[in-house]
C-alpha cells in the first residue's frame, strides 16, 4: 500500500515511518522544516502544510491509499504562544487533509490526544464528550470533528497519550527527560495524584499502520498502554528498571503544590475498548514498554558512573542507538 506520513520528522512520525517500512508498505515521508531522517526510506520531502496548495499538489500527484497525519503543534505551551499556528496546524490542516484524502479515496489516520478531556473523572471512553482545558486540547478536539466530517467511514482518529520510547537524540521520551534531570544532578518532583497511561512508541506506530491496513476500522478510537499510573509511579518504575535509586532521584509531590493547575487535567486514563479487541497489535503493559528503552544519548558516562554498569550500544534499525 502507498502511504503518505506527515510529521515524519517528529517523535511519533519517524517511528510510524519505520513501522510502515517494516510492514512492507511504500512510503512518502513528509517533514515540516526538517527532512525526515529514516534509514531505507523510499522517498522524503519537507513542506509547510499551512501553506495552501502544497499538500494538495503532493496528494494529487501521489494518489496514496492512506495518509497518516502526525504533524501538529503538540504542546500546551507552544499552542498558547502561537495560537494562530495552533489553529492552522491542529484544526485547519486536518480539515484540508480529510477533504483531500476523501477526494483521492485514501484512508486518513489522524493523531489526536487525551488532552481533549478535562481529567475530572478518568477512564474515558471513546464516546465521551471532549472538554478540553487548554488551547492545545481545544484545537485538537476541533481537528477531530473536521476530520470526521468528510466521511466517517474513511477516517480513523486515534486519541493517545504520553509517548514512552527512544528518540534518536535522547531528548523526547519520558525516560529521556528524566535522565536529563538526573544526569544534571537534579531531583525530579513528580505528582502522586496525576494519572496518565503511557503508550509504547513502537506499539502506537504499529497501531497507526494497522489502521491503514484495516479499511473497516474507522471513527474515534483510544490507544494507550495497559497501565494507568501516577506520574510518580512512572518515574519510580523507570528509575528501578535502570537500576537507579528512585529515592535519590525522585521526590513525591502533590498537584496542590503547583500555583496554577488550570490547564492540567488530573486523570487522563483511557478505556481502549473497542479498538483493543479488534487489532492484531496487542495492548502493551508498562513493564514491556520499559524493556524497549535505551540509555539516552549523552547520559552514558553519567549512567556508568552512577550504577557501575557498562552501556553497550546496539546498531538498531540502521541507526546507532
Ligand atoms: N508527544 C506526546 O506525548 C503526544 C501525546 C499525545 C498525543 N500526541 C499527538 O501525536 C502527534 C505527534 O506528536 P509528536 O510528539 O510526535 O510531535 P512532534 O515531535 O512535535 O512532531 C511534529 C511534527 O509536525 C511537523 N510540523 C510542524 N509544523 C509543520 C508545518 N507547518 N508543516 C508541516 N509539518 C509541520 C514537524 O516537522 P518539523 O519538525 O520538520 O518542522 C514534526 O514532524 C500529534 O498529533 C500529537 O498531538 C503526542
Amino acid at each position: 500500500m502507498k502511504i503518505v506520513v506527515t510529521g515524519a520528522s517528529g517523535f511519533l512520525g519517524r517511528e510510524v515511518c519505520l513501522a510502515a517500512l517494516r510492514r512492507g508498505h511504500e512510503l512518502l515521508a513528509i517533514g515540516g522544516t526538517h527532512l525526515p531522517s529514516i534509514p531505507n526510506v523510499h522517498r522524503t520531502m519537507h513542506l509547510d502544510l499551512t501553506i495552501p496548495g502544497r499538500l494538495e499538489a503532493v496528494m494529487l500527484d501521489e494518489f496514496p491509499q492512506a495518509v497518516i497525519n502526525c504533524a501538529a503543534l503538540p504542546t500546551i505551551h507552544d499552542c498558547d504562544r502561537n495560537p494562530d499556528l495552533a489553529d492552522k496546524l491542529n484544526t485547519e490542516v486536518p480539515r484540508r487533509m480529510a477533504q483531500l484524502a476523501f477526494h483521492v479515496g485514501a484512508k486518513l489516520v489522524h493523531l489526536s490526544t487525551d488532552m481533549v478531556f478535562d481529567g475530572e473523572v478518568g477512564r474515558y471512553q471513546h464516546t465521551d464528550q471532549p472538554r478540553p482545558l487548554s488551547r492545545y486540547g481545544l484545537t485538537k478536539a476541533a481537528g477531530e470533528v473536521e476530520v470526521l466530517k468528510y466521511g466517517r467511514e474513511h477516517a480513523a482518529v486515534i486519541r493517545t497519550t504520553l509517548l514512552n520510547g527512544n528518540h534518536p537524540r535522547g531528548v523526547r521520551g519520558l525516560h529521556e527527560r528524566l535522565f536529563m534531570d538526573w544526569s544534571a544532578g537534579k531531583t525530579t518532583a513528580l505528582f502522586t495524584d496525576e494519572i496518565r497511561q503511557p503508550v509504547g512508541l513502537t506499539n502506537l506506530a504499529d497501531v497507526t499502520v494497522e489502521l491503514c491496513e484495516r479499511p473497516n476500522l474507522s471513527g474515534v478510537y483510544h490507544w494507550a498502554g495497559a497501565d494507568a499510573l501516577s506520574r510518580y509511579e512512572i518515574g519510580v518504575r523507570i528509575a528501578e528498571h535502570f537500576g537507579l535509586d528512585s529515592d535519590k532521584f525522585i521526590k513525591a509531590s502533590l498537584r496542590s503544590e503547583l500555583p496554577d493547575l488550570a490547564a492540567r487535567p488530573r486523570d487522563l486514563s483511557l478505556q481502549l475498548h473497542p479498538l483493543a479487541g479488534k487489532l492484531r497489535t496487542p495492548v502493551q503493559a508498562f513493564a514491556e514498554q520499559l524493556g524497549e528503552l535505551r540509555i539516552p544519548r549523552g547520559c552514558e558516562e553519567w549512567y556508568e558512573k552512577e550504577t557501575g554498569r557498562k552501556v553497550v550500544r546496539l546498531l538498531e534499525k540502521g541507526i546507532d542507538f
